[in-house]
This record gives structure tokens, C-alpha cells and sequence, in this order.
């Protein structure tokens, strides 16, 4: 009994599809759900907000605009995740000290949970969705799949666009903590740079010796 009561309620994966439906305007095309698009188009704006307290806002997103109307207080990583379905970046903590929520903005992270969307206008955002090309995984994304550097994979996606970041960082001669000359051009990355770098990515099952050693193998490949 309990179980057909269950069943005929509507589960956690209808309601996200249908709050992610409502919740944008495509406008260049849109890979995670592109069977949502009819419903889309019928229903531009539906935040769950009233009218008057949603803005418009375009996002290009993994080289892909998208129009939205939102709460001028939603978050880029729950834009990202309740209202686009890019539900690769993960929410560990909503406090910016996780890094689960992990994404590229102009090519830098940024932890999405201390974001607001509308700060977006205009930006070029990556996310874990849009790092491989086409089948071809990106080096890092790869590297980790080598090295075994993941296991319940909750904090793989904030890991991986970390390491893109700060592998970027370090060719651009940003010391860390760990840097023994702040002057330097070039960062070698030891690992304990690597560690010192990534040290904002929390890892509960613990997956660090193998993500140091999977972003070590892809610098060389970066
Ligand atoms: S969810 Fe953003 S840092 Fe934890
Ligand atoms: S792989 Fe489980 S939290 Fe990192």
C-alpha cells in the first residue's frame, strides 16, 4: 500500500526536470535536456517567484547562451543545477568551503555556492559538462579516470574544474602558500604545491594521494 502511494506521488527526478524546464529560455542550442525544450518555450519564466521579483539574465554556459528568468538571489550553482539541469557541480556545503561546487568563470574557479547568477551577465562559464570534447575527455578529467583519483565521485566534478583552474594558475605564475619564491615565473608544480592548491576541495573518501598524482600527470599534458 505504502509503496503505491509512493508511486503515484512524484519522485525527486520529476521535480527537478520540471523545476529546470520552467526555469529557462534556450537560445543556442541546450545538450543535458533538449526534450524539455517544448516546455520551455511555453513557459519562459516560472521561478517559482513571483513576476515582479524575477530578472532576466543570459548565461553562456560551456559555449552555449541561455536566458533565464530569476530570483536576483539564486546562486549560480543552483541556476546551474534546479533551473538548467547542469547538475555536475554538486552543493556539499552552500558555504564555500567544500569546493564541490567547483566551476570555471572567464577560466578561473570560482565556488558557484558564493555566487550570484545575475554577477554572470556576460561571463564565460565552464562547468564539468562542458570539458570534454565531444567523447574526448579532457587530460585532467582522463587522468583522474587513471589514477583512480575518485570514488563515490561527489566531489570529482569540483575536483576536476579545480585542477583546470589552478593548472592555469600556476602556468600563470600565481604562487600559493606553498611557493618558496613568490618572484617566480614558473611554478613547479611538487606536490605539495598540488595539495597546498587543491586544499580548498574536500575529499571525504579520501581520494587525495590519487588526485595529486592524476593532476601531476596531466600538468604535463596541459
Ligand atoms: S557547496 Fe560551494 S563550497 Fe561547498
Ligand atoms: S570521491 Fe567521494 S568525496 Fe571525493
Amino acid at each position: 500500500m505504502e509503496k503505491q502511494s509512493r508511486k503515484q506521488g512524484p519522485t525527486r527526478r520529476t521535480i527537478l526536470e520540471s523545476g529546470a524546464a520552467m526555469g529557462f529560455v534556450l537560445t543556442a542550442g541546450f545538450p543535458a535536456m533538449g526534450r524539455h525544450m517544448a516546455v520551455a518555450a511555453n513557459a519562459p519564466i516560472d521561478t517559482g517567484m513571483t513576476a515582479a521579483n524575477a530578472i532576466e539574465i543570459t548565461l553562456n554556459i560551456n559555449s552555449r547562451n541561455y536566458s533565464l528568468g530569476l530570483d536576483p538571489r539564486t546562486t549560480l550553482l543552483d541556476a546551474l543545477r534546479n533551473h538548467l539541469g547542469l547538475t555536475g557541480a554538486k552543493k556539499g556545503c552552500d558555504h564555500g568551503q567544500c569546493g564541490a561546487c567547483t566551476v570555471l568563470v572567464n577560466g578561473r574557479r570560482i565556488n558557484a555556492c558564493l555566487s550570484l547568477a545575475a554577477m554572470h551577465e556576460g561571463d564565460t562559464i565552464m562547468t564539468i559538462e562542458g570539458l570534454a570534447a565531444g567523447e574526448k575527455l579532457h587530460p585532467v578529467q582522463a587522468a583522474f579516470v587513471a589514477h583512480d583519483g575518485f570514488q563515490c565521485g561527489y566531489c570529482t566534478p569540483g575536483q576536476i574544474c579545480s585542477a583546470v583552474g589552478m593548472l592555469q594558475e600556476a602556468k600563470d605564475g600565481w604562487p600559493s602558500h606553498a611557493s618558496q619564491n613568490l618572484n617566480a615565473t614558473t611554478i613547479a608544480l611538487t606536490d605539495a604545491e598540488i595539495r597546498e592548491r587543491m586544499s580548498g576541495n574536500i575529499c571525504r573518501c579520501s581520494a587525495y594521494p590519487n588526485i595529486v598524482a592524476a593532476i601531476r600527470d596531466a600538468a604535463t599534458e596541459v
